[in-house]
């Protein structure tokens, strides 16, 4: 029943297109995804995995979460979070010879009020081993703001995103690289999944 309503989920937000005809039977099939994690069931006491191929993806230590009254999602009330601040989202084993473009997401680090600036690294694993780096901040919050002032922060990936078999992720301190004891939290996660025909 629930994969039979993923699916239809699936297709309903899925864009999906193949290059131009040609006439090569290999032509790969590209296929578009926004995964906000809102049509996932989320019960508490967790822990609330998010389900195995999730929109295509696999993910390793995020879990579903709900909006708490602190830092609203992007898109819904939920979003997803490594409660540790670590995690990786990974095409799976199978079918074989899939790919994803990493295109955008929203972000926040959870470490409650105050928190320092919070120095969140990506790792890009590609296909045949290139590694990839970047680091994005999430700022620091402080006391004496209302609760509307957080939000999350959205970045967006270049052309080196491509490719890619995995992306891994986890948080330190700007300031001084210690931990930060918190969570980071994902939202509207953009991404285009390639998959070659032979
Ligand atoms: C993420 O993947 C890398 C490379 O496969 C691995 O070394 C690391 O342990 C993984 N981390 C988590 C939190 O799954
Ligand atoms: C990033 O998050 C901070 C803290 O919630 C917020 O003040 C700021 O407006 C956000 N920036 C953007 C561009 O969303």
């Amino acid at each position: 029943m629930k994969s039979t309503l993923i699916t239809n989920l699936a297709l309903a937000f899925s864009l999906a297109y193949a290059s131009p005809v040609t006439h090569e039977k290999c032509r790969p099939v590209r296929t578009t995804h926004i995964a906000k994690y809102d049509d996932l069931p989320f019960v508490e006491p967790g822990p609330n995995p998010i389900p195995p191929h999730y929109y295509g993806l696999s993910y390793f230590t995020f879990q579903v979460d709900q909006y708490d009254g602190f830092i609203p999602p992007t898109s819904g009330n939920q979003w997803t979070m490594a409660f540790g601040g670590s995690g990786n989202i990974s095409i799976p084993d199978s079918p074989p010879k899939q790919m994803f473009d990493l295109e955008s997401f929203s972000f926040a680090c959870d470490s409650g009020i105050p928190q320092p600036e919070c120095a969140i690294s990506i790792w890009g694993w590609k296909e045949g081993g290139k590694v990839i780096k970047r680091t994005i901040n999430y700022p620091r919050l402080d006391p004496g703001h209302v609760i509307e002032d957080f939000k999350m922060n959205k970045t967006t990936f270049n052309w080196q995103w491509k490719d890619l078999k995995s992306i891994g992720f986890s948080i330190a301190r700007a300031d001084n690289g210690g931990d930060m004891y918190g969570g980071l939290a994902l939202d509207d996660l953009k991404y285009t999944i390639t998959e070659k025909q032979c």
